[in-house]
């Protein structure tokens, strides 16, 4: 009797006490982990709309709560850090090539999203740097794995490189590596999308309806990852994942494309239906924060003013009745940017908490148009293109060309008077080894004349490629004067052989160079509001001083193949000319004469009797 007692009162704490007690000890940590979701939208002046989702995940480990219980942040991740000691990641795919000259090369947006087609990978590790490469190609299988992608070509050292300061400032501990031919599609985007406590279920992410979002003119989808305090014996520790998906759409209506006149400058109405489809039902209830942004570029707000006839124009153009647009709802908060400089307007950004909004129906913006307006987005300072140069198999040049857009003096960082100004920038560029590139041949023109490398490099670090061993890395710290109209950088190549099994499929096609960064030191692109930005990570993530960056486009480098399909030709004629021959052969050794001339007579006989039973028939 005793002993079913016990039994029974342990039963009653099994199922009752200890759950309570977990029950009690997962309320009591609410600071534990952290999601939040944000969607920015944005005309754009070439009649197309940006819109750039992004959610931000957040988990803490202290001393008090004893290491990481994860709910919410994915736990691939948290594993990913912690086996391969990642001290800063970035990964993302990309589709197109961004605009720098229509979308805008100089705010946060661009400088941190505008990525180069294909797969970009670098990462830091907090380890010694003689384990640095082992952790990265194990890295980049589990990457792989991961995002169903090929990352782990870039496993091979022919592919990835150690750049020093010329991509990023780093200690030993960085890795760069991009694939600039990989393919994006919908099997990239499920499993980022399943490291999303709501998935695509509920919430924002539920308006990447697939076909169009891959209809779009550009499509990046990225993630970045840090964390602090991990690889050491500090207890407080902290991992934050912010992943973004950039998408450029086209927002054309029947209606519009029967009014639209060209050079008229009316822009199209556009609304979150008619972008993505879809409407946004209800927020992620596991977000923290769910909100919609609207920015109004300071071109835009530039123009809106002076439209503006009337005198209280101040105030109108941040309010949202005004002569120029109309917006289907009312935003909670209207966010100007302060602390610009004094020659240009001020951004703008209207809140919309989907919370409040997606209440009782779908929450759908739509933004329509009162007048044609024309605006530019603000540029980088240099407008970056790369050409090739040469014609045949054996050698040719790489051309970077660096044009000037006109920028104002004040925003450069020296802020020296105009004939001392000078404009720091920093080319980074990898070039695989079978494109042996000769150093000693870069030429820097300016304004169409060469100058000395000495005059105008601060700094320049190379790395020859070496052959089947490691791809080429340069990186080059020039100052240009200020009022110079255009820049060019050449360097010359000779095309390497390859052996007959490292070409890849199609090889015809060509053999791409991946992308070239340019970087602006001088240039931080941030914007910067009233608003408490702990709020929303999306307006601290605006608020963040980056350096303004230019990719530029992938080159296409034919190199001498082999005919791959000679041996099959080969093979086809030795057998035609065989089968030829021995058939011929058989033939005559096998024919009779008298048999054939029988069969004929034969022939001729039936022929003959069937002629003339036909004619008595009639
Ligand atoms: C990488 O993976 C291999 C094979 O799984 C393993 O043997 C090796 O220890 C790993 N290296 C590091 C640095 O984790
Ligand atoms: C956009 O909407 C406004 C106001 O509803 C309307 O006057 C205008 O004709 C619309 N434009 C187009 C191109 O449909
Ligand atoms: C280098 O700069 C000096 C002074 O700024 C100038 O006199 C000289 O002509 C420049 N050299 C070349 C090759 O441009």
């Amino acid at each position: 009797m005793a002993e079913s007692k016990s039994i029974i009162s342990f039963l009653t704490v099994c199922c009752f006490i200890l759950p309570t007690l977990l029950f009690a000890a997962i309320e009591e940590e609410p600071h534990k982990e952290e999601f939040n979701e944000e969607l920015l939208l944005k005309p754009l002046p070439d009649r197309k709309v940006l819109a750039h989702f992004h959610f931000d995940s957040k988990a803490f480990s202290s001393s008090s709560n004893g290491g990481y219980h994860l709910h919410l942040f994915p736990k691939a991740i948290y594993q990913l850090v912690h086996k391969f000691h990642i001290k800063e990641m970035e990964l993302s795919f990309t589709q197109g090539r961004w605009n720098y000259e229509r979308w805008g090369g100089f705010d946060p947006v661009s400088s941190s999203n505008a990525k180069p087609p294909g797969v970009e990978l670098w990462a830091v590790f907090d380890a010694p740097p003689s384990q640095v490469d082992a952790l990265w190609k194990n890295l980049t299988h589990t990457l792989s794995g991961l995002f169903c992608a090929s990352i782990n070509f870039l496993e091979s050292s022919t592919t990835y490189s150690a750049p020093d300061w010329g991509f990023r400032a780093s200690s030993g501990n960085l890795r760069y590596g991009s694939l600039p031919r990989e393919a994006v599609c919908t099997e990239n985007l499920t499993p980022w999308l399943k490291l999303l406590p709501c998935r695509d279920k509920a919430g924002l992410a539920e308006l990447m309806d697939r076909p169009s979002i891959y209809r779009g003119f550009y499509h990046s989808q990225r993630l970045h990852l840090v964390s602090s305090g991990f690889g050491s014996d500090r207890v407080d520790s902290k991992i934050e994942l912010e992943q973004t998906l950039t998408v450029v759409l086209q927002p054309t209506t029947l209606r519009w494309a029967k009014s639209y006149t060209p050079g008229s400058g009316m822009q199209p109405n556009w609304s979150i239906s008619t972008v993505f489809g879809r409407k946004i039902n209800k927020k992620c209830v596991l977000a923290k924060s769910s909100n919609l942004y609207l920015q109004l570029d300071r071109g835009l707000v530039s123009e809106l003013k002076n439209k503006g006839t009337d005198s209280d124009s101040a105030t109108a153009e941040s309010s949202i009745t005004n002569p120029l647009f109309e917006l289907s709802s009312t935003p909670q908060k209207v966010i100007r940017e302060v602390d610009n400089l004094k020659d240009e307007e001020s951004s703008i950004l209207y809140m919309f908490d989907i919370d409040k909004f997606a209440d009782a129906k779908p929450f759908d913006l739509a933004f329509s148009w009162k007048l044609p307006v024309v605006w530019t987005c603000s540029k980088a300072p240099l407008l970056a293109n790369r050409f090739l140069m040469g014609s045949g198999n054996e050698r040719g040049a790489i051309v970077i060309s660096l044009k000037s857009v006109g920028h104002r003096p004040s925003l450069v960082g020296t802020g020296a008077s105009e004939d001392r100004c000078k404009l720091h920038i920093n080319v980074f560029q990898v070039v695989p080894w079978y494109v042996k590139v000769y150093y000693h041949t870069l030429r820097i023109y300016i304004d169409g004349q060469v100058q000395s490398a000495a005059n105008v490099t601060r700094k320049m670090r190379v790395s020859p490629s070496e052959d089947k061993v490691s791809s080429g890395v340069l990186e080059l710290a020039l100052t240009l004067p200020c009022s110079m109209k255009s820049a060019a950088l050449s360097l010359d190549f000779d095309k390497g052989f390859l052996h007959i099994d490292e070409y890849p499929p199609d090889a015809n096609q060509g053999f791409d160079i991946p992308s070239a960064l340019i970087s602006f030191p001088d240039f931080h692109s941030s914007l910067n509001f009233a608003e408490d930005s702990s709020v929303s990570p999306i307006l601290s993530r605006l608020q963040k001083r980056s350096p303004a960056l230019a990719y530029t486009e992938v080159l296409l480098v034919p190199l001498t193949t082999p005919d791959f399909s000679m041996p099959y030709n080969v093979i086809t004629i030795t057998c035609t000319v065989f089968a030829l021959y021995f058939g011929s052969l058989l033939n005559v050794l096998r024919r009779r004469a008298d048999e054939e001339e029988r069969l004929l007579e034969e022939r001729g006989k039936y022929i003959i009797t069937c002629l003339l039973s036909g004619i008595t028939n009639m």
